[in-house]
């Protein structure tokens, strides 16, 4: 796993763009994995300011987001097919027969999950798959204790992940208790993984991630099993990372590194 720590929010997120440039530069039909929440919001914006500035092409691109709340229809506020047209998917061009958003709304959830595994089969797997995590270090909705080889399913949400999401809904009753969400399988088929992190709240999550024990108490430390996974952060979400200094120094070094 390759750490890398940046200056803020705004480095993260300009960080995280080059990588999605990149992998558009060299493949202009790239599968892409998406994520919703607060941390990828500054990565949309900067890859729809690239786009306008006519610099990246969206028009060969699939997505396949990786989760949904059960119950929330797609024209819901809070709902992540909402969240990602708003946020993203309506200032590009991605045609719209290429984007995938798992339904909270089937009215057969085992059929939709095993449809929504072999789609991204038949799209030919996912290039890069963008990761944010929770405070209690879950990938997806794949909540302490799934299966670090689960696959696209329904899930309860954890009370700590119910009490971080009511700040978008207007009571912490609203917030749904289930998500259909792709599994930590799923997660680790993709080529390339970045997880993103920033602020504070997210230091615990991240040093668990990097250097805690492979455990599904924390599903974003299975990344430690890829052999292309990237994370992130900025200094905040940094700050407990026992060995930040020797990523910074691998960071530091790598221009000077021997080609591979
Ligand atoms: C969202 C998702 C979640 C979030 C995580 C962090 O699609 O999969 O795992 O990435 O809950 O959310 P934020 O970024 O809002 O802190």
């Amino acid at each position: 796993m390759e750490v890398v720590v940046q200056k803020d929010y705004e480095q993260v997120s300009k960080a995280a763009a080059q990588i999605v440039a990149d992998v558009l530069n060299a493949r202009p039909n790239a599968v892409l994995g998406m994520a919703t929440g607060s941390t990828p919001l500054g990565l949309y914006q900067e890859l729809v300011r690239r786009h306008n500035a006519g610099e990246l092409d969206f028009s060969r691109v699939t997505t396949f987001n990786l989760d949904e709340y059960v119950g929330l229809p797609v024209h819901h506020p809070q709902s992540y097919d909402y969240f990602m047209h708003e946020n993203f998917f309506k200032h590009v061009n991605i045609p719209a027969q290429n984007i995938n958003i798992p339904s909270g709304t089937t009215s057969n959830y085992r059929a939709f999950c095993a449809w929504y595994e072999k789609r991204i089969g038949e799209c030919g797997g996912i290039d890069l798959q963008i990761l944010g995590v929770g405070s209690d270090g879950h990938i997806a909705f794949n909540e302490p204790t799934s299966s670090m080889s689960s696959r696209t399913r329904l899930k309860t949400l954890a009370r700590q992940t119910i009490d971080d999401n009511a700040r978008f809904f207007e009571k912490r009753e609203d917030v749904p208790i289930y998500a259909i969400t792709m599994g930590v399988g799923t997660i680790l088929d993709a080529r390339r993984i970045i997880l993103l992190a920033s602020g504070k709240g997210k230091a615990w999550a991240v040093a668990q991630t990097v250097e805690g024990p492979v455990t599904s108490m924390v599903t974003a430390s299975a990344l430690q099993m890829h052999q292309d996974a990237k994370v992130i952060v900025d200094h905040d979400a940094a700050a407990e990372l026992k060995m930040r200094d020797y990523y910074e120094f691998i960071y530091e070094m790598k221009p000077s590194a021997p080609a591979v």
